[in-house]
């Protein structure tokens, strides 16, 4: 506000020079925004699951409670975690506000974007219902048809004044947001959780992968143009799943004590994202489409911890008794009976250097040490960093 106030003074002063300068300004223009520049975004708009979820499923279906929020918030944060999200991390580094759950019906602002992403939330419908960790209804066409909505809806309510103004986004930031995509974890898990084999989950992940493409063309159609595409981790590196589909034959746990069979489902939904985004950017020419690639970062962390000052990767924080700190029976924040006491099931006394928060999620730190990776573009394809992403990929044009 300061700087284009102060430039718009210049300006008036010298207006002979700036016509002179807008017109340099329109012919560079279209170049400049294929090439390599920072960009000004306005918003973030984001898609995903529980690894981005800022409080929609605590709104809705079940209440984030201690000592979730501890590290960072010093309370319940609507987030599966201690502290920050990766979501949160990449709103900072745009000195963007935390984005609000679009679900949440209490103290929310969007006049920086809306955050649709909702915890146990697939690409894919599931007629399984919602018990324990079954798909949460609020799928990804759901989460987009909410966009939609809200891009119209929001500027009818805001066009009525009084505080709306300053808690809905002006219409220029739809165009000037970045929009974020992590989501599809909960795709794999749920075929393990109904017991389908390793070969019918691969083969349910082409269409997977084509209903998430959907999603992205139709946040296109209406006005997107700056995405950011989270592939998804490496899920045998994850005590739930280790917990709960323990593989027998030893062969099948490498070297960082993951199980392979499940990382390869995330590897091969990955490969099936990266070419879904490389026809995306034939399909969609003014967008501007990175893929990151959060399968490496985080199974760097997981595989060689004590590089970056962590520790036990697989094993949960805040968690209670197995291999992993972890039963699905006494999970993070629930109170069990030991030797006839309750007990409460707290975190681990130093989160910080810690990779797994609860079994599922991921601590603060970790997210942090994930943001801190991506955000210099090393994991992205075009490998161009966060700041820089309404930059569209010059060599597939
Ligand atoms: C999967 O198999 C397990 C063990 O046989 C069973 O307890 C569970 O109900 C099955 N789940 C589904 C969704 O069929
Ligand atoms: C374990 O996996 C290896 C490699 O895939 C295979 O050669 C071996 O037969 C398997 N062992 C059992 C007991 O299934
Ligand atoms: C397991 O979780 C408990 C909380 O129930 C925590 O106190 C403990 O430190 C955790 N164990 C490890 C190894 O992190
Ligand atoms: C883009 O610019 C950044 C610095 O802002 C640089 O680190 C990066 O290597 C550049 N990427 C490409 C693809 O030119």
């Amino acid at each position: 506000m300061m700087d284009s106030s102060h430039t718009f003074g210049i300006l008036v002063l010298m207006t002979p020079f700036y016509i002179g300068l807008l017109s340099s300004i329109v012919i560079l223009s279209v170049p400049a925004f294929a090439s390599n520049t920072s960009c000004n975004f306005l918003a973030i708009f984001n898609f995903g699951d529980s690894n981005t979820d800022t409080g929609a499923d605590s709104a809705t279906f079940s209440l984030v409670t201690p000592p979730n929020g501890e590290t960072f918030f010093h309370m319940p944060a609507g987030r599966p975690s201690d502290g920050r999200l990766t979501i949160d991390f990449m709103a900072e580094r745009f000195g963007l506000p935390y984005l609000s759950a679009y679900l949440d019906s209490l103290g929310t602002s969007f006049i920086h974007g809306a955050n649709f992403a909702v915890s146990e939330a697939t690409i894919r419908p599931s007629d399984k219902s919602r018990t324990g960790r079954g798909p949460s209804p609020f799928y990804l066409d759901v989460q987009v048809s909410q966009f939609q909505q809200f891009k119209s809806r929001s500027q009818l309510i805001r066009n009525g004044g009084e505080i709306y103004t300053n808690l809905l986004p002006e219409e220029k930031c739809f165009g000037q947001a970045l929009y974020t995509f992590d989501i599809g974890q909960n795709d794999i898990a749920l075929g393990l959780y109904n017991n389908q084999s390793l070969e019918e989950i691969k083969a349910d992940i082409p269409d997977v992968i084509n209903k998430l493409s959907k999603n992205i063309q139709a946040v296109y159609g209406l006005g997107g143009r700056s995405f950011w595409i989270h592939n998804t981790g490496p899920l045998g590196c994850f005590p739930y799943i280790l917990t709960k589909f323990p593989v027998s034959n030893a062969s099948d746990i490498d070297k960082a004590g993951c199980a392979t069979p499940y990382n390869e489902l995330s590897q091969y939904f990955n490969q099936k994202l990266k070419e879904a985004v490389v026809e995306m950017r034939k399909q969609l020419p003014l967008a501007a489409i990175t893929y990151v690639d959060i399968y490496s970062i985080k199974y760097l962390l997981m595989s060689q911890p004590q590089d970056f000052g962590f520790q036990q990767p697989l094993v949960a924080c805040c968690g209670f008794g197995g291999k992993y700190n972890f039963t699905n029976t006494a999970r993070c924040g629930q109170t069990v009976v030991v030797d006839g006491k309750p007990t409460f099931i707290g975190s681990c006394a130093n989160p910080s250097v810690r990779v797994n928060w609860d079994g599922s999620h991921l601590t603060e730190a970790a997210n942090k040490f994930i943001v801190d990776q991506l955000v210099t573009g090393k994991f992205s394809d075009p490998p161009i960093p966060l700041q820089n992403a309404c930059n569209r990929d010059e060599s597939s044009a």
